[in-house]
């Protein structure tokens, strides 16, 4: 048999080298890296374990197991694919094991399912279980962090849904070190993994996201499972949002949302002005704008603030969207609109912790941003959207009379759009206002 070098891992970032050095080739941390010998880690699982054909059947999108939250399977792509493995991350206490315990419940009026729990004992897991109202008779509920022990459960029970709650609290006796260290995490997810590709049971793992907002191990679990699921909200607001950021079966970037009540996560079906809790009385620097960030018209407050500059280079945050963009739309307004802000320093924030990555919040921006500039407030009913090119022009966006449509139903009445999404006919109530030009925007803005 060949002999196995020894190989280096980091316990920051999970990498590996074959020569130890002082500092990670990858992520640049200091005295990370721990010898590894591979043949434990490595040799072992392949001689045992010999190739498993997988039914195509578990692959196809024709089996799919419904979560019970229309919301969650939306964000999937249309519920959870048999095999493969999805993981959960957010903050502690954002409610992860509430939607996964409603999740499991449901799968498991029809089919088995596990559900471990290292974090909770049983009663403790039964007690919450209780108290949303649940009750599932295939379901088994083990408080257990021994990874082969909860795999020889699932095998036994057949289950067809199995939740790790959570990844950085089981181990395996093949990594060697504690429950949480990296070669553990990486380890227990990669044995996850190859259980749901050889048995074609479904595997939800939980993740505890750190300060720095990557889950645990950075980086070092996502390219190992199907779908990475982000569980969000702004610090006290009872809506929670779950984003796919990967989706091997189906669209990323789609957004579910969901309310914290005192019976269990709620599904939100009209999610649109969710975000809308707005200040009394109009404020220099707010605008309303309709994304369609995650599939749908969702009504949405940005602020900007500009601020004089006090020394050095002037200052651009952008929360929730690209900074780059904002730069390039800084050069527009300075050239195509007299809003010079060279000597400013300028902070635009996207209420309700959303990130949107689409253009047509180029407009309401600037307009955001004149506002603030003039000290002079946007009327509240008024809302824009729009993309702007460099030679200061306002260009359309996709789906322009599904925002308008929702900008009238939420009782808005005047509209700021691109000349080449304007609708022949508005819909009573909601005057639209069609622009061409950046001038001509702020223009549209100051009739009031
Ligand atoms: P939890 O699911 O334990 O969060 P995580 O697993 O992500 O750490 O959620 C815990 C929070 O949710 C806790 O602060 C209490 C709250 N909660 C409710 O408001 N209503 C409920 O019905 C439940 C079960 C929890
Ligand atoms: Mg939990």
């Amino acid at each position: 048999m060949a002999r196995l070098n020894p190989v280096f891992v980091c316990s920051a970032c999970g990498g590996e080298t074959l020569k130890w050095q002082g500092q990670c080739p990858l992520c640049g941390e200091w005295n990370s890296l721990e010898q590894r010998t591979p043949s434990r880690a490595r040799a072992a699982p392949a001689a045992a374990a010999p190739a498993t054909a997988v039914p195509v059947a578990a692959t196809t999108g024709s089996e799919r197991l419904m979560s019970g939250e229309e919301e969650l399977d939306r964000v999937l792509g249309g519920g959870i694919v048999p095999g493969s493995v999805i993981l959960l991350g957010g903050e502690p206490g954002i409610g992860k094991s509430t939607l996964l315990l409603q999740v499991a419940s449901h799968a498991a009026q029809a089919r088995p399912v596990v559900y471990a729990s290292g974090e909770e004992s049983v009663a403790q897991v039964s007690l919450r279980y209780t108290r949303l109202g649940l009750s599932a008779p295939r379901m088994s509920l083990v408080s257990e962090t021994d990874l082969p022990a909860i795999l020889a459960l699932a095998t036994e029970q057949r289950a067809q849904l199995l939740v790790i709650d959570s990844i950085q609290t089981v181990q395996s006796g093949s990594a060697g070190t504690l429950a949480g260290a990296v070669s553990q995490l990486r380890e227990c997810t990669a044995e996850l993994v190859r259980f749901a590709k050889t048995t074609g049971c479904a595997v939800v793992i939980v993740g505890h996201v750190t300060k720095e907002g990557t889950i645990a191990g950075p980086r070092l679990l996502e390219h190992l499972v199907d779908t990475v699921l982000y569980f969000q909200s702004e610090a006290g607001s009872r809506y929670r949002i779950v984003r796919a950021t990967k989706n091997r079966f189906g669209p990323a970037n789609e957004l579910g949302f969901f309310a914290m009540t005192g019976t269990g996560l709620k599904e939100v079906k009209n999610p649109a002005a969710i975000f809308l809790a707005r200040a009394p009385e109009p404020a220099p620097g707010s605008i309303v704008t309709v994304t369609r960030e995650g599939g749908r018209p969702l009504l949405i407050e940005l602020q900007a603030l500009v601020d004089r500059m006090r020394f050095g280079a002037p200052r651009r945050v952008a929360q929730g969207l690209d900074a780059n963009r904002l730069a390039m739309l800084l050069a527009a307004a300075n050239r195509h609109a007299g809003v010079s802000l060279q000597e400013y320093d300028v902070f635009v924030n996207v209420v309700g912790g959303i990130e949107i990555a689409e253009t047509a919040w180029d407009l309401p921006v600037l307009l955001a941003l004149a506002s603030s500039l003039a000290d002079r407030p946007i009327p509240q009913s008024l809302i824009a959207f729009g993309e702007i090119g460099l030679t200061g022009e306002v260009r359309p966006v996709a789906y322009g009379d599904e925002r308008l449509k929702e900008a009238q139903a939420q009782g808005f009445k005047v509209a700021v759009v691109p000349k080449d999404n304007a609708p022949r006919r508005a819909g009573p109530g909601l005057e639209v206002r069609a622009v061409a030009r950046l001038s001509e925007a702020l223009e549209a803005v100051r009739a009031g």
